[in-house]
């Protein structure tokens, strides 16, 4: 059965005490009303990395877990930095790859979005490598050269774990602003990702879409766009609307068997 992905970023919001009760929250609200055609994952900041995963295996809980960034060094004087070794010691699935607020804020550019790739992959983890234009990019309509470029230069090399790839499409212009792309704009992505991650060796990767989704827009999106599922961010912060955007792709997913 094809599942869809759903991912909460929650970025850098939420002490380890609040990560707990958000957690708990989560955990409950998918034991009430599972959600069989969805795999669900919680992506913390690092330091709550231990506390929601202890949360989840003590509810035994099927959400995994994701970190947001990790180094793509193995070990060593790198201060500030965790490795993909540290993050498999804690029991993550998942290591987003390439956020674009990584991108633009600190100055991660495709090679080391490449490298830090290959670290995670190499190191047994699965990615979700992120992709998307800014607004300048979308109003010069160069925005399908500008992501297919950015997919060639992350994934070439690494066909081998195509199986445990990932990939998001979040326009830069849609994260955190209230505008979400449209179904039409999602959909024409989509259909040019996939052509470039097919002749890529990447036909069974999963494409999400991120950029303001939330409990309003999900099935719309799900339904219509042709996204296998999402990148969440603030709507992922209150149980609420990041399980409503959860019960929308198993609503959605029912329908298309
Ligand atoms: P918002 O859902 O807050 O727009 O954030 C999207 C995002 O960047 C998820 O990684």
């Amino acid at each position: 059965m094809a599942k869809a992905l759903v991912i909460g970023n929650w970025k850098m919001n939420l002490d380890y005490v609040e990560a707990v009760h958000l957690t708990q929250q989560v955990a409950a609200l998918l034991a009430s009303r599972p959600a069989e055609r969805v795999d669900v994952a919680l992506a913390p900041p690092f330091v709550d990395l231990r506390s929601v995963t202890s949360v989840l295996e003590a509810e035994r809980s099927l959400v995994t877990v994701a970190a947001q960034h990790v180094s793509d060094r193995d070990n060593g004087a790198f201060t500030g930095e965790v490795s993909v070794a540290m993050l498999k010691r804690l029991g993550i699935t998942w290591v987003i790859v390439g956020h674009s607020e990584r991108r633009t804020m600190y100055h991660m550019d495709d090679a080391s979005v490449a490298d830090t790739l290959k670290a995670v992959l190499r190191g047994g983890l699965n990615a979700v490598l992120c992709v998307g234009e800014d607004l300048a990019t979308r109003e010069a309509e160069n925005h399908e050269s500008f992501v297919n470029h950015q997919l060639v230069s992350a994934l070439s090399g690494v066909e081998e774990f195509a199986e445990r790839v990932t990939v998001a499409y979040e326009p830069i212009w849609a994260i955190g602003t209230g505008v979400t792309a449209t179904t039409g704009q999602v959909d024409a992505m989509m259909a040019a990702m996939r052509l470039q991650l097919a002749s890529l060796g990447f036909s069974s990767s999963r494409v999400l879409y991120g950029g303001s989704v939330n409990a309003d827009n999900a099935a719309e999106i799900v339904t219509e766009a042709g996204v296998d599922g999402f990148l969440v961010g603030g709507a992922s912060l209150k149980a609420e609307s990041f399980g409503a955007i959860i019960h929308a792709c198993d609503d959605c997913y029912a329908e298309r068997r």
